[in-house]
């Protein structure tokens, strides 16, 4: 099988390292023959090319990679190469997320595949497993870290007291954050992530601007250490869950007991569960992001086509229409003022802060308070309890 790959940044890089320098048994008969990329890197391989025809339009390529990252031209270049009839396999979950309707009809039509292992849990294979247990189950939910860098900020500000900045720094320089890490810290990439979970695990198209998505770079040492002395620890989570044609999805901080698995999951790796109806609760763990994990999905899907292996077809006709009125819970709000609502169940006064617990309450209700915390003091940090 020739292979192709679009983009020689991280992961990129690491896909050709896996196939044509790592090369296991079933790798014997893959190669990476091509790779686009500008021409100030040409000097980087010698299999670099400028120009997307040189692989769209070569016969002897059987299967592309897509590892540039952003929507454009990702989105133009994924479409050339299926109109061609090339495989295509990507890591980029801000095209999947947006453009997934689009690359699953082009694949059909053109009678070729298209894959995305590595777009959500890096070296996890979680969307292989949700298929597998779709296959049997209706799935009512799932929930976990789905983001390496803010997990190895979280756990770097907890263990090793770095400040938020210095840790951020660290990821970036690891491979694990985006190439705008704002898209790691305020939600963009688990917004992705949870949206094409969810097409996955609910065969439905959801829209990821209905669900709240919130920032995790108001979290504080002082709120760590807060939640440390009530024996609770505070991870960046994307969570959906359906009921009756509805469903809710959150991006945000959430507080889990010390105890459980999510508050200790290390550096850049990833926890996801789901529920199925036969299955109960299955969890997921492995690293979230880097070359080498990443790279390591890619090649899966990869040798998935070349095997003609399936977990299952990807249908998004189940209508869920977005609702903010099915769950009840507790949240936890830390501000620098005075609040005043009937959501509050009691208020702890540390120093200059005060910690707010609510009663168990609607998303409307939260999402009302919440607008009214960040309209006193646009740094409140605001987390959920699971
Ligand atoms: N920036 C992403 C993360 C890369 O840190 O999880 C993997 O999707």
């Amino acid at each position: 099988m020739k292979i192709a790959i679009l983009g020689f940044g991280t992961i990129g890089s690491g896909v050709e390292q896996i196939v044509n320098e790592i090369k296991s048994k079933d790798l014997m008969d893959c190669e990476v023959v091509k790779i686009l990329d500008l021409p100030k890197n040409k000097d980087k391989s010698n299999l670099i090319v400028c120009d997307i025809k040189e692989i769209s339009e070569d016969d002897s390529i059987d299967l592309v990679v897509e590892t540039m990252g952003g929507i454009h031209p990702a989105y133009e270049f994924i479409m050339e190469c299926l109109h061609h009839k090339k495989h295509v396999v990507t890591a980029n979950k801000a095209v999947v997320a947006a453009h997934m309707t689009d690359f699953l009809q082009a694949a059909k039509e053109y009678e070729v595949e298209f894959r995305f292992e590595a777009s959500t849990g890096g070296g996890i294979p979680w969307l292989a497993s949700v298929q597998k247990a779709r296959r049997v189950d209706e799935i009512s939910s799932f929930y976990g870290i789905f983001n390496g860098t803010t997990n190895y900020i979280l756990d770097s500000m907890n263990l090793k007291n770095e400040e938020f900045d210095v840790a951020l720094k660290n990821a970036q320089e690891l491979g694990y954050a985006e190439a705008n890490p704002s898209a790691d810290i305020d939600g963009y990439d688990v917004q992705n992530k949870v949206t094409i979970s969810a097409a996955l695990a609910f065969d439905a198209k959801i829209d990821m601007n209905e669900f709240p998505v919130f920032s995790m770079a108001s979290i504080t040492h002082k709120d760590i250490e807060y939640l440390k002395n009530h024996h609770q620890m505070i991870k960046y989570i994307g969570q959906a869950i359906q009921s009756n044609h509805q469903y809710e999805a959150f991006v945000m901080p959430m507080v889990f007991d010390e105890h459980s698995l999510e508050a200790n999951i290390p550096s850049n790796f990833n926890i996801i569960t789901l529920n199925g109806n036969t299955i109960g609760e299955l969890k997921f763990y492995g690293q979230g992001a880097g070359k080498l994990p990443t790279a390591n999905a890619i090649v899966q899907d990869i040798l998935d086509i070349k095997n003609n292996m399936y977990y299952g077809s990807v249908s998004l006709d189940n209508e869920l229409v977005y609702s903010d009125t099915l769950l009840q819970e507790r949240y936890l709000i830390r501000t620098n003022s005075i609040i005043n609502s009937a959501c509050i169940d009691h208020i702890e006064n540390l120093g200059a802060n005060f910690y707010i617990t609510t009663k168990a309450i609607t998303t409307k209700e939260f999402k009302e308070l919440s607008r009214t915390v960040l309209e006193k003091d646009e740094k409140a940090m605001i987390a959920k309890y699971m």
